[in-house]
């Protein structure tokens, strides 16, 4: 997808998010916008949508893509009214309905990164390159960047960082671990190239690599601790008949989400709108390789 902002991002499971939207949809949360596709397809395809609440947490990409919202609905007037941008964590979710007095009749979130997040090497999400380790979606407000973790964090808690969000074996991850205070020992780990220095050194290829790099940037922006919030706190404020649905692309993120839905259907409250997750289809991936480790699951409100 180009726009005239120069954006590249291709929405995963766009029609089978569309698809799972109530019929009568009134009030919608987007927690992670990104570029809006998911945004501008169910603004087009729900007439019946009064106010579609879009939060994203990084403030580069929120004001492009609230630009881009503004351009594509510049001759629809009526479109544009109901769309209300946040730049602010998906964790707002709850309090900012709640404060609004509005119950949700659709939640997404569609988790992880941007493709501008890597496209943008400056961003220090990439291994290609050789740029500063910042990896900070939030960048105005979250004080904790990949550097500060690689400098400051002991052998232990970089080894546990590498064993819970990487999946690697307490020895390798100890390896990893010990490497990276050998290296600070001398020189401070400031860029890409650093990292990937010492992840070399530790015998790691290019692909355990790039599984390293989302592990720090797991860390650096709590990705797990505002997936549990997330998970507490959004089904309280959805309406009746309406729908939670998330997208992971982790394999740990989905067995989260897996696990609190099928706690919350145990309930008279919830349903599980499938058992299993739902997947790209192939030929979606053959168009999208971004996709192919997308997971869509879907919790109803009774
Ligand atoms: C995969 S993209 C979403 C793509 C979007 N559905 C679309 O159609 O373009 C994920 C987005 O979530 C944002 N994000 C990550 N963590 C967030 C958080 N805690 N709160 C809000 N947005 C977040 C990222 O900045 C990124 O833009």
């Amino acid at each position: 997808m180009q726009t005239e902002n120069n954006i590249t991002h291709v929405p995963v499971l766009y029609n089978e998010v569309l698809e799972h939207c109530p019929e009568h949809a009134k009030i919608i949360a987007d927690g992670t916008l990104g570029y809006g596709g998911h945004a501008l397809g169910l603004l087009e395809k729900y007439p019946t949508i009064e106010h579609y609440y879009g939060f994203d947490i990084d403030p580069h990409i929120f004001v492009k893509t609230t630009k881009k919202i503004q351009d594509t609905t510049a001759t629809k007037p009526d479109l544009a009214k109901k769309f209300e941008g946040h730049n602010t964590s998906y964790t707002k979710i709850a309090d900012t309905l709640t404060e609004k007095q509005k119950q949700a009749d659709f939640v997404l979130l569609d988790l992880g990164v941007n493709m501008e997040h890597f496209k943008d090497l400056s961003r220090g999400f990439s291994i290609q390159g050789n740029e500063q380790l910042d990896m900070r979606f939030d960048t105005n407000n979250n004080p904790l960047t990949a550097e500060k973790i690689l400098n400051s964090y002991n052998e232990q808690q970089l080894s546990t960082i590498f064993q819970t969000y990487a999946d690697f074996n307490e020895k390798k991850s100890g390896e990893i671990a010990r490497n990276i205070i050998k290296h600070r020992n001398k020189k401070a780990i400031t860029h890409t190239q650093d990292l990937k220095d010492i992840l070399s050194v530790s015998g790691l290829g290019f692909k355990a690599s790039i599984i390293i790099f989302q592990a720090l940037r797991i860390e650096t922006n709590h990705e797990m601790d505002n997936l549990h919030h997330a998970l507490t706190n959004i089904p309280k404020i959805l309406a009746k008949g309406g729908i939670f649905a998330i997208i992971t692309f982790h394999s740990i993120e989905d067995r989260i989400v897996k696990y609190a839905f099928k706690d919350l259907a145990k309930t008279e409250d919830f349903e599980l709108l499938h058992k299993k997750a739902i997947q790209p289809h192939y030929t979606e991936i053959q168009r999208n390789r971004a996709s192919r480790s997308a997971k869509l699951r879907l919790l109803k409100k009774l």
